[in-house]
C-alpha cells in the first residue's frame, strides 16, 4: 500500500502545533509553539489571549514545520485538525486554517477529537494491538476504556465529578502554585511524604472514579490547620494528595485488568506525563504480566503529532469532513461504540 502522509494541526488550548506523520505512526517532523509563559503571568490560560496568539503564530509554525520536514503541503495526503474539545476561539483558528489548506491544496479534511489524539500518540511507540485497556487521564477526562478495534470503545469506568488533571490544577491553586498546576504539584510532591491523612475515594469494587471529595478534603484540611494557627507542610500535602489520587487510578486499573482479563494497557492524556504515575503503572503491569505502553513525555502534553496519528484510521475509513466543519468546545468522545 502507498504510504500515507497526514498533516495534523492542534490548537485547542495554549499550544500551536503542526506535524506531519507517515502511516499514523512515524513522525516526520513536528513544531510546537507554547504560550505557557504568557499565560503563567495570569495564573491560567486566558482564552482571548490564546486565540490571538494562535492567529499570530499558526503560519510561522507551518513554515517551520515544512522546512524541518523538507516537504510541501502539496506532498501530504490529508489535513487533520483538532475540532473538539477545548477553547472555542483557539479551536477555531486551527479549524479555519485546516479548511483553508484543504481547499487550496485540494486535500481531504479530517476532524479529529483531541482525546483520540492522546490515545493514538501510543502508536508512536508501538502500533496499538486490540483488545486493549486505555487508561485516559487528562485535564477533562478520567476513563477506563476497552478498545476492541480502532475507534471502537466501551467505557468501563468514568469520573462521577472532576477529572484527575482538573483536580491537580485545583489543588495547585489551593497550594498557591503557579500555572501549569499538575507538573508543579508533582514537583512539590517529590519533596514531601504522604503524611496527611486524606480520604480514599471510591473505596469499592466499582470502576468509576471520583476526585472532587479529595480536592475538598485538601481545601478543608488547609483551612482547618490555618484556623488552628498551624503552618501547612505544603510538600507533604502535595505528596499526600498525589498518592491518594494515583492510588485510585491504579486500584481501578487493577480491577479492570482482573475483571476483563486484560493483556494490554495504554495510558493517554496529559497526566501520563507524571513520572510517579508512569512508575506506578509500570509496577502494576509488571505484577499482572500485562503489556504496557505510555507515550514518551513530549507526546503526553498537547501536540499535533498525536492528531496526525489519530487521523490515520479515519483516513483509511474515508471519514472526511466538508467545509461546514465547526469547532466544538465540548464534545464527549466516547459517546458511541462505533465511529
Ligand atoms: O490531556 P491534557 O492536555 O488535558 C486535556 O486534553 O483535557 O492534560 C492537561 C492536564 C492538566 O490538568 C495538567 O495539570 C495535567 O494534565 N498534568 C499533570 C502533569 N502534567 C500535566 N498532572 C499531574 N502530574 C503531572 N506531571
Ligand atoms: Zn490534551
Amino acid at each position: 500500500m502507498k504510504d500515507v502522509y497526514i498533516l495534523g494541526i492542534e490548537s485547542s488550548c495554549d499550544e500551536t502545533s503542526i506535524s506531519i506523520v507517515k502511516n499514523g505512526c512515524e513522525e516526520i517532523a513536528t513544531t510546537v509553539l507554547t504560550q505557557m509563559d504568557t499565560h503563567a503571568k495570569f495564573g491560567g490560560v486566558v482564552p482571548e489571549i490564546a486565540s490571538r496568539m494562535h492567529t499570530e503564530n499558526i503560519t510561522i509554525v507551518l513554515e517551520d514545520l515544512l522546512s524541518k520536514a523538507k516537504m510541501q503541503v502539496s506532498d501530504v495526503d490529508a489535513i487533520a485538525v483538532t475540532y473538539a474539545p477545548g477553547l472555542l476561539g483557539s479551536l477555531l483558528v486551527g479549524v479555519e486554517f485546516a479548511k483553508t489548506l484543504s481547499l487550496v491544496y485540494e486535500k481531504p479534511l479530517i476532524a479529529t477529537h483531541h482525546i483520540a489524539g492522546h490515545i493514538y500518540a501510543n502508536n508512536l511507540v508501538k502500533k496499538l494491538e486490540f483488545p486493549l485497556l486505555a487508561v485516559v487521564v487528562s485535564g477533562g477526562h478520567t476513563e477506563l476504556v476497552l478498545m476492541e478495534d480502532d475507534y471502537k470503545f466501551k467505557v468501563l469506568g468514568t469520573t462521577k465529578d472532576d477529572a484527575i488533571g482538573e483536580s491537580f490544577d485545583k489543588v495547585a491553586r489551593v497550594l498557591g502554585l503557579p500555572y501549569p498546576g499538575g507538573p508543579n504539584v508533582e514537583k512539590y510532591a517529590s519533596l514531601g511524604n504522604p503524611t496527611y491523612d486524606l480520604p480514599k475515594p471510591m473505596d469499592n469494587d466499582e470502576l468509576d472514579f471520583s476526585f472532587s471529595g479529595l480536592k475538598s478534603a485538601v481545601i478543608n484540611l488547609k483551612h482547618n490547620e490555618e484556623q488552628r494557627g498551624n503552618k501547612i507542610r505544603e510538600y507533604d500535602l502535595a505528596c499526600s494528595f498525589q498518592t491518594v489520587a494515583f492510588d485510585q487510578i491504579i486500584r481501578k486499573s487493577r480491577l479492570a485488568i482482573e475483571r476483563y482479563n486484560i493483556k494490554r494497557v495504554i495510558v493517554a492524556g496529559g497526566v501520563s506525563a507524571s513520572a510517579n504515575l508512569r512508575e506506578e503503572m509500570q509496577k502494576l503491569c509488571a505484577e499482572k504480566n500485562v503489556d504496557l505502553s505510555i507515550p514518551p513525555m513530549k507526546y503526553c502534553t498537547d501536540n499535533a503529532t498525536m492528531i496526525a496519528c489519530a487521523a490515520y484510521p479515519q483516513f483509511l475509513k474515508h471519514d472526511f469532513s466538508d467545509f461546514s466543519l465547526h469547532a466544538k468546545s465540548q464534545e464527549y468522545f466516547f459517546k458511541n461504540e462505533d465511529m
